[in-house]
């Protein structure tokens, strides 16, 4: 690819293209200004925080929630109710968190926070928002009600199902957001968004004002963000007698949630579930994605009407198992005269409109003993934050992707893992939703009994905490040893977060926040690619840094299909920049926004085995991050074209230094093999790689823990480059003995007698 064909002059952001993402910074002040909806008098109040206790809330009950929700006309809109709106409303009405509306409103009205828990289905993440809604009428009052959700994909399919049960427009009344999409507007009174989200904003505005009531859901899932925006809003509470607070989960670990939050009330939603049975193997399966499509096969061609659901853990996989299952399903029904199988994917980078497909049908079928059936394969959004109706059968392998991480190498990976108890008891409850059902779980009984832990540890556990320690702070909380975390992290994961942060100029020697660290906390990214973005100005090449943090933002661009290895290869080197897989990021993204012939952008991907979708939310990410800089003043500016190649490429190598001067290798003499400095770590780099020649010093961008140690994303950089730009951490004081450090000296030495040359 000739990337003399470029111009980055042209990079102009595209303001068109995406009209809905706006930026999470700029929202969170948004907050501050006026809310131009139709005032009454009391919501004059409100942004008179001293008159907070002014405001008398309202108290109605759930009979007058329901005459309003009866119609005709919907209060929020003004607009006649639809009659696919009465028809949803049917079916609410059936959910079992229905019949305990007035129970919830009784708890509501008379606590500020309460705990709410009831199996997966029973309708909290859609109804309780709803009670909420037509309790407050918050637009009455300026005010919004936040519902939060651990992963993305829930926020914005849940969202998308409440406007539909509010007969309201997605992203009016009823809105997302989600990190690099935001899909509200001034009119929004109710905003489904991630965890993540919530806690960005609060960085914002501490006191989160313009909530009236936040809903923590799936608080079970003890993520990093939930634990953090816990022990935030216990704070938030105590300043804010007004902010109602709802605590919902899964039906685990109520008593432990009330604790925390000083005695709160709990209502338990009595769980409408049925009988499962669970069948395990009578032995150890070594295939374990092997043993599910056959189980899944197998329970189509001989169990009765009813649909499939099985665990596997991430996007590949899951593509893989659905096209082998399609093809082996469509063979049982031409060779066995089975129903037809439909076979539906879930997972956390799926566009929206596929999404919504698991909620399609089933496929009919004419003889009812060959029933039609869908499969639907997914990774642990199933467990508990989406529910699907009509499944059945559930086949559970016992792995998800978890997070781990360990503080003494400072390594956090996704690795395969057996899941917890508790997850499996989650997984088989997705069979009894409508009728009893049946759960196949792909290890022994006894497995299950001695090998998986009761329950999974909280994230904060598990979590490098660079950005959490930063975005505490950016908070206002200066003393995190004693900030009042359900889980406290471990001291050493800490002391960890605090040196990397220093180490990134972010935090000063008395753990301050700088300057640096202020504005490093706006942008929606780690640190470390902050901080290099912020740092890339100064090396004249922040339009080229500003594509490679977006790329190294969205999934994979590279697609590599088990049948076509050696072709996407091929695909893949036409974009090589030599010695750098960073660098190479470029070129591909340069080359996507060429034009393309005849091609179109999408037709390209597919012929250069790229992923058009990540291509094109690399692009969006791009001009997000794009106006974030404009915002703070930050020069945008690029050499390209203007100084030799050689020079320019030095320039970005040196700019990625900037924040990726902790994550550096040496390769080993007379070895293949690379040992991490300072953690000493040995290591291969990825096979992935386009390095065509082997650099002594490479960076990288992660640690991939397999079967070996992998460092994935790499580019060749020159060692007098780390320690002029990173000298406080490339003082050899801190180092080990070894070769690393004796190399190091020499490059210091070398420096230095050029320095006095001169
Ligand atoms: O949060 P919880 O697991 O208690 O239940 P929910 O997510 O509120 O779902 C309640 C019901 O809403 C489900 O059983 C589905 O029937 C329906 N629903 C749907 O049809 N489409 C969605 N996107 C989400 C929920
Ligand atoms: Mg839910």
């Amino acid at each position: 690819m000739g990337s003399s064909s470029r111009s980055h002059k042209r990079q102009k952001v595209d303001h068109v293209d995406d009209s809905t993402a706006e930026i999470v910074a700029e929202q969170s002040e948004e907050s501050l200004k006026s809310h131009p909806h139709p005032t009454t008098e009391s919501s004059m109040i409100h942004h008179d925080q001293g008159e907070f206790k002014n405001i008398t809330r309202h108290k109605t009950t759930a009979e007058q929630g329901e005459t309003l929700e009866n119609g005709p006309i919907n209060p929020f809109t003004g607009n006649k109710f639809t009659d696919r709106y009465f028809s949803i409303l049917k079916t609410r009405r059936d959910l079992p968190v229905h019949y305990q509306r007035q129970e919830f409103l009784n708890i509501f009205h008379s606590s500020q926070i309460m705990v709410f828990v009831g199996e997966t289905g029973s309708g909290k993440t859609t109804q309780i928002p709803q009670f909420v809604l037509y309790d407050e009428i918050p637009h009455l009052i300026n005010k919004q009600v936040a519902c939060t959700q651990p992963r993305r994909v829930a926020a914005m399919s849940v969202a998308a199902r409440v406007a539909d049960e509010l007969d309201v427009k997605l992203g009016e009344e009823v809105g997302y957001s989600i990190r690099f999409e935001n899909k509200t507007s001034p009119k929004t009174i109710l905003k489904y968004m991630t965890d993540g989200m919530l806690l960005r904003e609060a960085m914002e505005d501490h006191n989160l004002n313009k909530y009236s009531c936040i809903i923590l859901d799936e608080a079970h899932e003890r993520t990093l963000a939930t634990d953090i925006l816990m022990g935030l809003i216990k704070q938030v509470s105590k300043r804010r007698k007004d902010l109602k607070i709802i605590i919902m989960s899964a039906t685990l670990d109520a008593e432990k949630f009330q604790n925390y939050f000083n005695d709160a009330p709990l209502l338990a939603v009595p769980g409408r579930t049925h009988p499962v049975e669970i069948y395990y193997t009578p032995e150890y399966q070594k295939d374990y994605l092997d043993a599910a499509i056959r189980t899944v096969l197998q329970i189509h061609a001989t169990e009765p009407e009813g649909d499939i659901l099985l665990f596997l853990t991430g996007e590949e996989e899951i593509e893989d198992a659905c096209k082998k299952i399609s093809l082996e399903g469509d063979e049982l029904v031409r060779e066995q005269g089975c129903g037809q199988v439909k076979v539906y994917p879930l997972y956390g980078s799926l566009p929206p409109h596929q999404q919504q497909k698991i909620f399609e049908p089933a496929p009919t079928s004419n003889n009812p003993n060959r029933p039609g059936r869908k499969v639907v394969i997914s990774t642990n959004i199933a467990e508990t934050s989406l529910t699907i109706d009509g499944i059945v059968y559930v086949v559970d392998p016992g792995f998800s992707k978890q997070k781990v991480y360990n503080p003494r190498v400072r390594v956090e990976s996704l690795l395969v893992s057996p899941i917890s108890k508790a997850s499996a008891q989650q997984r088989a409850g997705r069979a009894g939703r409508t009728r009893p059902g049946k759960c196949f779980r792909l290890y022994t009984e006894e497995a299950f009994r001695k090998e998986l832990i009761e329950q999974s540890y909280p994230e904060i556990l598990r979590s490098n905490l660079s950005s959490t320690v930063l975005e505490l702070k950016k908070l206002g909380i200066d003393d995190l040893v004693h900030f009042d975390f359900m889980d406290p992290p471990a001291p050493e994961t800490m002391m960890r977060a605090l040196e990397e942060l220093n180490y990134l100029q972010c935090l000063n020697d008395d753990g301050d926040l700088t300057s640096l660290g202020r504005l490093a906390s706006q942008f929606p990214l780690d640190p470390i690619l902050a901080v290099m973005l912020i740092g890339s100005s100064g090396f004249e090449c922040s339009e080229e840094i500003l594509t490679i943090v977006a790329m190294l933002s969205v999934p994979n661009v590279f697609v590599r299909p088990i049948s076509a290895r050696k072709r996407a290869d091929e695909a893949k080197m036409q974009f090589a920049q030599p010695d750098g897989d960073h660098l190479t990021l470029i070129n591909v993204y340069e080359a996507f926004l060429e034009d393309h012939g005849d091609l179109s952008p999408h037709q390209w991907c597919r012929e250069n085995f790229l992923s058009y979708r990540s291509l094109t939310s690399a692009k969006n990410v791009r001009n997000q991050l794009y106006r974030l800089m404009e915002k703070y003043d930050l020069p945008i500016v690029s050499n390209y074209g203007e100084i030799p190649d050689a020079k320019y490429w030095e320039n970005i190598k040196k700019a990625l230094i900037g924040g990726f001067f902790m994550q550096v290798a040496k390769k080993k003499s007379n070895n293949k093999n690379y040992l991490t400095i300072k953690d000493n770590q040995d290591v291969m780099i990825h096979p992935s790689t386009i390095l065509s020649k082997e650099g002594e010093w490479v960076i990288y961008n992660e640690f991939v823990l397999t079967s070996k140690n992998y460092i994935r994303t790499c580019t060749i950089v020159k060692p007098e480059w780390l320690v002029e730009i990173a000298p406080k951490y490339y003082n050899l004081d801190h180092f080990q003995k070894g070769d690393v450090k004796l190399s190091l000296e020499r490059v210091i030495s070398k420096v230095e007698s050029k320095r006095n040359s001169k």
